[in-house]
């Protein structure tokens, strides 16, 4: 069977629907729990598939994208798994060439410089170029067999635009914010070719078998309030109205989406959540709860946010936080994870304690 052509039915039951009842503001038995980076350099056998494969090989594989995705849900009591991939793999199906260097991250060698580089990007087909994703989702939601569900996942325009500029990660992210004043229109223009790669490419993961999607701005940092309202809200809401019209269309059933604008304020977080584009929120780990809760009021499901370093703690203390973490979200509307991606040499004995305090409150 061809993957557009697959339902909800034709996927095994799923046993684990806690993530969903937190997602549509139903009650949970227990706070629904996943991690950043759940699949990544912290597992031992995420180590050993690394020393054979490079980092694009595993994701444009979809054996071993799906047995990576699978690797934390077997060790761990997590109650969603995430597609094994990128948020760089739109920049590649754009013709960019990115490479991801052992201790040093994403590199982009020939990154966009100045408004005329706009033109050597293309509008890639998602279905045929980034088809290895949709092919990997479809693996994974069957070999998952119900377990979990599944999350797919992209990068949000403004967080794309600056690896593409910046030709990597960057502490200031300068080059890319300089484009914001330089070149507003521009910027306008670039931010709009991404999106409409990125609608397409959420669409063809829901239709591949992903039950929920999250939308990462990581770069939500560089931006103050009006540079947020202008540059990223503004494409975090079409992409949602865009991909709800558009599976609604093709009457395949709708999935809820996170936003995740890292490191936003808290002004930003309150416009982006109470336009209710996304069913859920993500939080970074500096963001207090009872605040954001008291921000962005009842009726947002809100996901995070302890400190990823806070894994480095002692297990009584990791507990401790967890549940303390839950007690100021609340059981309700509520999905526990980290403020960011779990580091490379967090111990395994944290990720347990820190689910284990999740799921005793
Ligand atoms: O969460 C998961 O388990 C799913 C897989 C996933 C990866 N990257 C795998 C990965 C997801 C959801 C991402 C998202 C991603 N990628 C983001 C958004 C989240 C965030 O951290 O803000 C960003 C900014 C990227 C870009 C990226 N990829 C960076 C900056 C790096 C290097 C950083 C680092 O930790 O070294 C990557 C590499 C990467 N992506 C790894 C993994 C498992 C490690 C690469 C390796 O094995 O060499």
């Amino acid at each position: 069977m061809n993957f557009v052509d697959i339902m909800d039915h034709d996927f095994p039951a799923l046993q684990n629907d806690r993530f969903l009842r937190a997602a549509k503001g139903e009650t949970v038995d227990k706070v629904p729990v996943w991690i950043m980076r759940q699949a990544g350099r912290y597992l031992p056998e995420f180590q050993q598939i690394r020393a054979n494969h490079d980092f694009f090989s595993i994701c444009q594989t979809p054996t071993l994208a799906c047995e990576t995705t699978l690797m934390p849900i077997k060790r761990f009591d997590l109650d969603a798994s995430i597609i094994f991939s990128d948020i760089l793999v739109i920049p590649q199906a754009m013709g960019l060439v990115v490479e991801m260097r052992p201790g040093v991250g994403p590199v982009l060698p020939n990154p966009l410089i100045d408004p005329k580089d706009i033109e050597r990007l293309k509008k890639p087909d998602v279905g045929v170029e980034l088809k290895y994703v949709a092919d990997a989702i479809t693996l994974t939601r069957k070999t998952l067999n119900g377990k979990v569900p599944l999350i797919g996942f992209t990068g949000a325009p403004w967080t794309l635009m600056g690896y593409m500029l910046q030709g990597g990660g960057n502490p200031t992210m300068a080059k890319a914010r300089c484009w914001l004043y330089r070149y507003p229109q521009e910027t306008h223009d670039l931010l709009q070719r991404i999106t409409d790669v990125i609608v397409d490419y959420l669409v063809l993961q829901v239709k591949a078998g992903a039950q929920a999607l999250q939308v990462f701005e990581s770069a939500g940092d560089y931006l103050n309030d009006h540079l947020f309202t202008e540059y990223s809200f503004k494409y975090f809401k079409q992409i949602s109205e865009r991909v709800r019209k558009q599976l609604a269309e093709e009457q395949h059933p709708m999935v809820p989406m996170i936003a995740f604008p890292k490191g936003a304020t808290m002004n930003s977080i309150e416009i982006l959540a109470k336009d209710h584009s996304y069913e859920i929120i993500g939080l970074d780990w500096k963001v207090d709860p009872t605040e954001a809760r008291a921000r962005v009021g009842p009726d947002v499901t809100l996901q995070g946010n302890l400190d990823p370093c806070a894994l480095y703690g002692s297990e009584e203390s990791i507990e401790e936080r967890a549940r303390n973490m839950v007690e100021k979200f609340g059981k309700h509307r509520y999905i526990a994870n980290l403020g960011h991606g779990i580091l490379p040499d967090t111990p395994i004995s944290s990720v347990e304690a820190f689910i284990r305090g999740v799921h005793s409150v």
